[in-house]
């Protein structure tokens, strides 16, 4: 315990400033406590190794990986490269062969900051999201054919195995156990999509009856946005599919603030293999460089990481510096501040090293 190996892969955009930032601060976290060691390991995989290669990441980079504790990743995504390609050759590359199943995306509203929503004091906007991360519509089943022809056709299969949903149902009835609330909800849309979200729904009544103790409710998607809106207070876990959580976790995000904040993991909780923990605000092309990057997002993210680890104490003491920073009004512009990359970046290596440890 305390000596872990982290594999670093800061890749696109405004990954290597967020990422370099959040290594700084599990620098900081391994000066007050001694027996914390990280190996961090830098891999230069992303869209200008692909300008260089002709690949995203080398063909044996996922044997690289296999051995590591965790990867703490920056964001993919390139102006010039489509997106398809960086994010099938890079960070779906991994999540899948290391069935990477569970995305876990927390959302509050940290001290000092506020919702765009009226009325929405930070206690009522406390939610985690389970996102169903290795099948549904990011499966990758599907195909082109008659190319260039006026019946050209391209097909998205969306596929839901018994297997996968169960095994995510349960990993987020378990999660919600945990939570004061003790509330699950189950986001569908079985009303359109009569296949693979009605078996979603069976399967989710049939997990239920193992948790008696977990009060849960279903939502169509489309309603479920409306319910972000407009009540969050009833909310607290929710689950989803890979696509559904995708755009609700967005969404969450804005409303508790800034998408710069949210973290997120991209977990086996088997733990056949090393999880993958992650920003959720991508590229943002419009900043690339400009050193404003909010590096809350990759500090939450370390957080998860070490939570992940076992690393319990740590983690509580590095969210709160960065709940200690927020409160005290050091901002990037993204939440209507002036501070930079580094000054936010700062600010929590000094609260973490005037912290009774
Ligand atoms: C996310 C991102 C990715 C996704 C993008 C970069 C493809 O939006 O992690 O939510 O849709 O999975
Ligand atoms: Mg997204």
């Amino acid at each position: 315990m305390g000596s872990y190996r982290i594999a670093a892969i800061p890749a696109d955009g405004i990954g290597p400033e967020v990422i370099d930032a959040g290594v700084e601060v599990l620098r900081a976290l391994e000066r007050i406590d001694p027996a914390l060691h990280l190996e961090v390991t830098r891999f230069p995989w992303g869209s200008d190794y692909y300008r260089e290669h002709g690949v995203m990441m080398p063909a044996d980079g996922l044997d690289a990986l296999r051995s590591f504790d965790a990867i703490y990743f920056g964001a993919v995504g390139d102006r010039d490269v489509p997106d398809h390609i960086t994010l099938w050759g890079l960070r779906l590359a991994i999540c899948q062969p290391f069935d990477q199943y569970a995305n876990v995306r927390p959302t509050r509203i940290l001290p000092g900051l506020s919702s765009p929503l009226r009325d929405c004091a930070p206690g009522d906007l406390d939610w985690v999201i389970v996102r169903e991360n290795s099948e549904g519509e990011y499966a990758g089943m599907g195909g082109r054919a008659h190319r260039g022809h006026a019946i050209e056709v391209g097909t998205e299969v969306a596929v839901f195995t018994r297997a996968g949903v169960e095994r995510i149902i349960r990993f987020a009835f378990e999660l919600a156990r945990l939570r004061p609330r003790k509330h699950l909800t189950v986001v569908t849309k079985s009303n359109a999509q009569r296949h693979g979200m009605v078996l979603w729904d069976e399967v989710a009544v049939e997990v239920a009856r193992d948790y008696p103790d977990v009060k849960w409710d279903r939502e169509l998607v489309d309603a479920m946005t409306v319910r972000m809106v407009n009540a969050p207070k009833s909310i607290d876990t929710v689950v989803a599919t890979n696509l559904h959580a995708d755009i609700l976790s967005d969404l969450a995000a804005a409303l508790a603030g800034s998408i710069g904040i949210a973290p997120t993991s991209n977990l086996d909780p088997s733990r056949r293999f090393p999880s993958m923990f992650e920003p959720i605000h991508g590229s943002a092309f419009d900043i690339v460089g400009k050193g404003i990057a909010n590096p809350i997002g990759a500090f939450w993210t370390a957080v998860m990481m070490l939570e992940h680890l076992g690393e319990t104490d740590n983690a509580a003491r590095l969210m709160r510096a960065i709940e200690h920073v927020t409160a005290s009004g050091i901002r990037t512009p993204d939440l209507g501040g002036t501070a930079r990359t580094t000054d936010v970046t700062a600010a929590v290596c000094e609260t973490l090293a005037g912290a009774p440890a």
